[in-house]
This record gives C-alpha cells, structure tokens and sequence, in this order.
C-alpha cells in the first residue's frame, strides 16, 4: 500500500488557460498527484485533521472508502467543543441545533438528512436512509424518528455554554435578519473524501450550520451535488462556507462535471467560485470554498475569500494546505 504524494510540476493546461490562469506558482503550490496506488483523505479545515486520522485509520487496514468517510466525521460530530458541526453547534434563531449530514459512495449511492435535533451522529443517520430505505433525504421530525427506530444516539442540545452565547445573541440581535460572519472560528462544515486501496472513492459532509440561521434552514451540507459530489469514474469534491450560494450553482457536481471536461481539480474548483462571484452582486461575507479530488489522486481546492485551508493526509504527508483563492477580505 504504498504510494507518494508531491507537488505537482508543469500543470498548465488547455482548460485551465480558457478560464480565468492561475500563476505558475499557485499551481506549484497547491496542486498535488498521487503516484501510486493507495489511500488519500482530504478534508475541510483544520478540524479535518483528526476527521482524517480515524478515515485513515480504516483505510490502512483494509476498509473501504465509504466507512472511512463516515468514520472520520464522526469525530468532529462528537467533538463538543466544535462550535459549527454536530452536537456542540450554534443553534437557529429560535435556540435549536438542527444538523445537516449527507454521504455518497462510490456506486452513486446517497443518504442524507436534514434540520435533525437531538441525534450525535447525523451522518450516521444519512448513511441508514441510503442503506436502508428507498429514498435519499429525510428530513426534520421522519428523519427524527427513522433515527430513533434505528436506535441512534440521542444528545441534548443546545449545551449550556452554547446556549448562554445564544442568549446573548437574541439579547443583541433583535433586527429579523442579520448575514452570518465568514470563516467563524476559522471553519464550519467538515466535508471528508477519501479513495481507498482498490481507487474507489466516497465523500460525506456534516454541519449545525449557519448560526443563528432561520428555523427550518437547510444549507448545501445535506444537498447532494452542493456540498458532496462524488463520481468514481471522474472524481470527488466537497464544498465548505455560505450555502445559499453553493446551491445555486450546484456547487460540487459542477466541479465534478468540469473535471470530467478536462478540467484539474484546481481549476474546477477556481471555476465554481468564478460563477460564484459573476452571479452574485453583494459579495461581502459571502465566503465559499471547494476541496476536489480526481480519479488520478490530483487534489485541487479554492475559494472566494483568503483563510480557507484543508487537511490532506496520505502515507507521506498529514498536514494542513492553504487554498488559492480569489481575494483578501
Ligand atoms: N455550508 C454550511 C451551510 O451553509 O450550512
């Protein structure tokens, strides 16, 4: 199982030089192929790092990709002092901590649940809707409920401390509406990929949300082509930041289509926040990011805002990269 990961070299492209070139150097910089076969897992912001430690955990001994992904999520859905992602997240305005969670195998399989209280492991959850019903989403209280018939975990939310900063919010925020602040503690949703030793790849992806979002928000986490694509004949991506604006572009089934164009995962990635930018106005605090992986192992990611970082682990390396991204703040 072994297998090298480096910098890419003399990456410019045809498809690349049509959209928007990076310099030479970005490249360099933050594109990376895999040389031989064997396992890689990528994840979003630097709360991946321990994600991607149990997801490899499972891969060096054999397993596949699928529990891998759901294995490494799991970690930072019971990691309570995460403040954007499972149990320990913010609530909605009204003092509810509804969870979003998807997943996706390497034969198109999908789960997802969405605006579930009150259940540890919403990725869990999705993967038993996949394996276990007919359908792809549920949401709310069917989703509550499937989750309770299956025996999952129950949790209280929201803890107290989460709670007491919810107090303060509503005590300060009166106004209806109020756009949520970028990179808040430097990270929100995890979305993990992963490629096995047999080169299959699955991807899942959980958050609380925005915070303080409306009731009965659901962002891209849970959507299918949003926040989770993958096609393992073409590649993977997750995407990260304001969801609202990931869907509206079908955020990762268009990075996955664009690859299956000819496109690296880098300039995918740079391409979908190009329609980010061109179809929205008012860009401020509009932060997006996506994180892609291709059948090969080349990794690419990018956002709109600079901060966006993602942890990459393979035999060689287990260590966060800075993304390329459009502008400064
Ligand atoms: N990307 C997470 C959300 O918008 O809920």
């Amino acid at each position: 199982m072994k297998r090298r990961s480096f910098v890419k070299l003399g990456l410019a492209t045809g498809a690349l030089s049509m959209v928007n070139p990076l310099k030479g150097t970005e490249l360099l910089e933050h594109s990376f192929e895999s040389k031989a076969s064997g396992p890689i897992v990528l994840s979003t912001w630097i709360h991946g790092l321990e994600a991607n430690r149990a997801a490899w955990d499972v891969l060096i001994h054999g397993g596949k990709a699928l529990d891998a992904v759901e294995q490494g999520v799991k970690v930072t859905e019971a990691d309570i002092t995460n403040r954007s992602v499972g149990i320990g997240g913010r609530p909605d305005r009204d003092g509810h901590v509804t969870l979003d969670a998807c997943i996706m195998d390497h034969e198109g399989k999908c789960g997802a649940v969405g605006f579930l209280e009150g259940i540890k492991h919403p990725i869990s959850v999705a993967r038993a809707v996949m394996e276990k019903t007919q359908h792809v989403m549920l949401v709310g209280d069917g989703a509550k409920k499937f989750a309770l018939d299956y025996g999952f975990e129950t949790s209280k939310t929201p803890l107290p401390e989460v709670k007491k900063d919810w107090k303060t919010w509503r005590r300060e925020n009166k106004e209806v509406f109020k756009k949520p602040e970028i990179n808040h503690e430097n990270h929100d949703t995890i979305g993990l990929i992963a490629m096995d030793q047999f080169g299959d790849l699955s991807g899942a992806c959980t958050t609380s949300g925005w915070a303080y979002k409306m009731h009965g928000r659901i962002g891209d986490s849970p959507i299918i082509g949003a926040g989770l694509f993958v096609d393992n004949e073409i590649g993977a991506c997750t995407a990260s930041g304001l969801g609202e604006a990931i869907i509206r572009i079908a955020g990762s089934h268009t990075v996955v289509e664009l690859m299956r164009h000819g496109f690296s995962p880098l300039e995918a990635c740079k391409e979908a926040v190009n329609r980010i930018i061109k179809k929205n106005k008012d860009l401020t605090n509009l932060q997006c990011c996506f994180l892609a992986m291709d059948k090969k192992g080349n990794i690419g990611a990018y956002s709109v805002y600079a901060g966006f970082n993602y942890a990459l682990k393979t035999t060689d390396d287990d260590r966060m990269v800075d993304a390329p991204f459009d502008r400064n703040w």
